[in-house]
């Protein structure tokens, strides 16, 4: 009896759970609820479960009839939770593929574009004006010892810019020999000259150091660009007529040019160029403070006692030289009333020029 009893329960819990299951299905939201649905109708502590281990203690005849109907609810609720499982599935699968959606028709982001510093560009300009003509290009240490940036350069042993309040000096100890940081480009005249024989024809750009006190026209760092010109019978016609022609490359071809005499302790004679300011042909403007000319360089020819301290015959070649400060030509040419500005590294300062 109480098998019959547990019998008929079960068949009434099957088709209260056929009649149930459709609606519970439907109300799944997510995969984990429906595989808890699943558990509870047909796992192993289901009544399905439970129907079909009571099936071994009931009237073999009708044994196979409720084996068939526990069958067919168990199939019933199966098919409703794959069908539901299959639409969950393709439910999350859209999901993430909406989520992980990338518009590939969006325009990239573009990373910020740098350029060369305004100094760095000037350099530049002026070397390659010398590699057309046939100059190359070498450069050297920033700190060198004081024969090369004094002594094969003819300065007198009590020439000022030997002192060490022109000059910054490094403190290496006890060497034979003081070592500083550049006050020009020209020690590399005497390096190059010992390293090569002539013809020499090089540009040296390169970074230099002066105990200058900063202000609108002096940093105690800048730039300049060295020339040096070896050969048989060079002549200080050539050094005009090169200066000349670069004055015109670099500022435009109505440049005049003019040399007034100077003194440097390597060359002589020597001189300094200057240029009919570009922005007021000469007329007089705030570029050339008002003179009408820009002062453009220092050169001169050779002196005799720069070529013998490297090991060149004075009789055999003659030379010139120059050497030009790269900042204050890119303040020139681009307005600039103020060298601090290019070391503030304000980029709104710089990227105005690019
Ligand atoms: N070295 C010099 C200066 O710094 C410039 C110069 C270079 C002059 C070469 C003559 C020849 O002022």
């Amino acid at each position: 009896m109480t098998n019959l009893t547990g019998r008929m329960d079960d068949k009434e819990r099957l088709e209260e759970l056929r009649r149930d299951v459709p609606e519970k299905v439907a109300a799944t939201d997510t995969l984990e609820e429906l595989a808890d649905l699943e558990a509870a109708a047909v796992g192993k502590q289901s009544v399905v479960a439970a129907a079909r281990r009571s099936l071994g203690s009931i009237d073999p005849e009708k044994r196979r009839e409720y084996g068939r109907f526990i069958n067919e609810v168990a199939s019933e609720i199966s098919a409703a939770i794959d069908t539901r499982r299959a639409s969950l599935e393709a439910a999350a699968e859209a999901a993430q593929l909406e989520q992980d959606r990338v518009d590939v028709t969006l325009p990239g982001r573009r990373p910020r574009r740098g350029s060369h510093h305004l100094v760095q560009e000037v350099m530049d300009e002026i070397v390659d004006i010398f590699i057309s003509l046939g100059y190359t290009v070498a450069t050297g240490p920033e700190a060198e010892t004081e024969y090369y940036n004094f002594t094969a350069l003819n300065f007198p042993h009590a020439h000022p810019t030997r002192l060490d309040t022109d000059t910054f000096y490094l403190d290496y100890g006890d060497v034979p020999e003081g070592v500083l940081l550049r006050t020009h480009t020209s020690p590399m005249q005497a390096r190059y000259m010992e390293q090569n024989d002539p013809p020499v024809y090089v540009v040296v750009p390169g970074r230099c150091c002066r105990r200058d006190q900063t202000d609108p026209t002096h940093t105690p760092v800048f730039h300049q660009v060295e020339g040096l010109a070896v050969d048989e019978n060079i002549t200080f016609g050539d050094l005009k007529g090169t200066l000349a022609h670069f004055a015109r490359e670099f500022f435009g071809p109505d440049t005049k040019v003019k040399f007034l005499p100077h003194f440097f302790p390597f060359t002589e004679p020597s001189a300094e160029m200057h240029a009919s300011c570009f922005a007021c042909a000469g007329r007089g403007c705030r570029i050339c403070s008002h003179t009408g000319w820009i002062e453009m360089l220092g050169c001169g020819m050779v002196h005799p006692a720069v070529f013998e301290h490297v090991g060149y015959d004075p009789e055999a070649v003659t030379g010139f030289a120059f050497g030009m400060g790269a900042d204050r030509f890119a303040m020139v040419r681009h307005g600039i009333t103020d060298l601090r500005h290019f070391w503030e590294n304000d980029l709104r300062v710089l990227g105005q020029f690019r």
